[in-house]
């Protein structure tokens, strides 16, 4: 097949390396991708930790078809349609009970954005105004837009852009690979590293601070599992201090580690929390905010004709949307895939992960429910570049894997079977034995 690549600009893509040598896919379903010349590609990341229930599924597919010649758009100011409501409804039944609320988006930046400004907007409601600091976390990921890139702490994902959101801060991430390397599940230590929050703390002053943000588990900069205490710790401190907790689940969210959300599997309910990707199971955009009542509860003042919160997209709770996240609710319930990265097939995928130890380059494997972070040493003076390799030559031989920096992400459709397991990590056994 030949086709002109040049006016397309891809997004975070080497586009002069892929167009010299493109990496095309035109069909999915199941586990597999095809590219247009009918070559299987096994799908080890869940076409990027979105398509949770695995591709094509009848349910959300027909949900989609019926949907576009029923309703294909309706308003969401100030009008509604009947499936944006039954959605919420069928989502707070997967959420911690206290997070009752939903306001809908279209990714997970759009998530990010929401949730930052519901919570300064909220202190303001309710009379501490001057609560309006964000406090992220270095290495964390939450989506590209300004305030996403702000409390962010990917360096390349903010140098180019400028001075940012005044009055961010981070704490510090918990990576610590000298104590924790090698670990399954997650790290004995690091608890302390939620301290950092006392330090930012005594120096602005909890009154100025609104909420600080984080990952549960951070997958973009690499597969950070929190270590034993960690998220406990964070959710003390913030409570003592009147901060706001926001996690971003927009890849935690919807069974990767073997429960609906990582709320639920650590059993720390954050006061807002971010999702998109396996809301619909990456076929339709759509992101979405949980909330505490109380915080929604608190907007809900002053003339009853007014606006509350003037914030929301032509595209929230788009009906399409809708009917997809529906459908795919449907299908993680029939076939109760939000609890399936747990248990034995989740020590089988941890057994493999973990076999790679000793291999060339390997200085770290993690784990947690469906998913794995390999990392390897870098090349001195081209970081990134080995697992790239590493990526194109798995990519070869039909396996789709993600590399950030040099670290390999796993994080398969929770449809995964062993025998699937067994190939993802055999390619990239063969791989890392012949990189440079
Ligand atoms: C934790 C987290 N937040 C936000 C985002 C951004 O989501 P989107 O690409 O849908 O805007 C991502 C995407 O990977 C993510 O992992």
């Amino acid at each position: 097949m030949h086709q002109d690549l040049d006016a397309y600009w891809m997004p975070f893509t080497a586009n002069r390396q892929f167009k010299k040598s493109p990496r095309l896919l035109a069909r999915a379903e199941g586990m597999y991708f095809w590219t247009p010349e009918g070559r299987q590609v096994l799908d080890g990341v869940a076409g990027l930790w979105c398509v949770n229930a695995g591709h094509a599924r009848p349910r959300i597919v027909e949900a989609i078809r019926q949907q576009a010649g029923e309703l294909d758009y309706a308003p969401p100011f100030q009008m509604g349609h009947p499936k944006a409501f039954e959605l919420a409804e069928r989502l707070v039944e997967l959420t911690p009970p206290e997070l009752s609320k939903v306001f809908y988006t279209n990714s997970g930046s759009e998530s990010v954005e929401t949730a930052l400004k519901m919570a300064i907007a909220y202190h303001r409601v309710r009379g501490e105004g001057q609560r309006t600091r964000l406090i992220g976390r270095e290495r964390g990921y939450h989506g590209v837009n300004f305030g996403g890139i702000s409390v962010g702490g990917m360096v390349a994902n903010r140098k180019m852009f400028g001075t940012l959101l005044a009055g961010v801060d981070h704490i510090r991430h918990t990576h610590d690979l000298q104590r924790n390397a090698f670990s399954r599940g997650q790290p004995e230590h690091g608890a302390e590293f939620a301290d950092d929050l006392e330090r930012l703390i005594a120096l602005h002053d909890a009154s100025t601070i609104a909420a600080v943000i984080v990952e549960p588990v951070a997958g973009s900069t690499g597969v950070l599992i929190p270590p034993q205490g960690y998220l406990q710790r964070l959710r003390e401190i913030c409570d003592q201090h009147g901060i706001l907790l926001i996690f971003d689940e927009v890849i935690t969210g919807f069974g990767r580690l073997g429960s609906p959300f990582a709320a639920t599997h650590f059993g720390v309910t954050p006061d807002l929390m971010t999702v998109a990707k396996g809301i619909t199971n990456g076929c339709v955009p759509m992101g979405a905010v949980f909330v505490k009542r109380q915080i929604h509860d608190a907007f809900m003042n002053g003339p009853e004709h007014l606006i509350e919160f003037f914030h929301g997209y032509t595209y929230s709770a788009h009906p399409l949307a809708c009917a997809a996240a529906l459908g795919t609710l449907d299908t993680y319930q029939d076939e109760a895939l939000l609890t399936r990265g747990r248990g034995e097939l989740a020590q089988y995928f941890a057994d493999a992960v973990h076999s790679l130890k000793g291999l060339p380059h390997v200085i770290d494997v993690r784990n947690i429910g469906l998913v794995g972070g390999i990392e390897l040493a870098s090349i001195a003076g081209a970081p990134g570049k080995r697992a790239f390799s590493i990526f194109l030559d798995c990519w070869e031989r039909g396996v789709l894997i993600r590399t950030t920096g040099d670290t390999i992400a796993l994080s398969p459709p929770l449809i995964i079977e062993k025998s699937h397991i067994d190939q993802i990590v055999g390619t990239l056994a063969d791989a890392l034995k012949r990189v440079e």
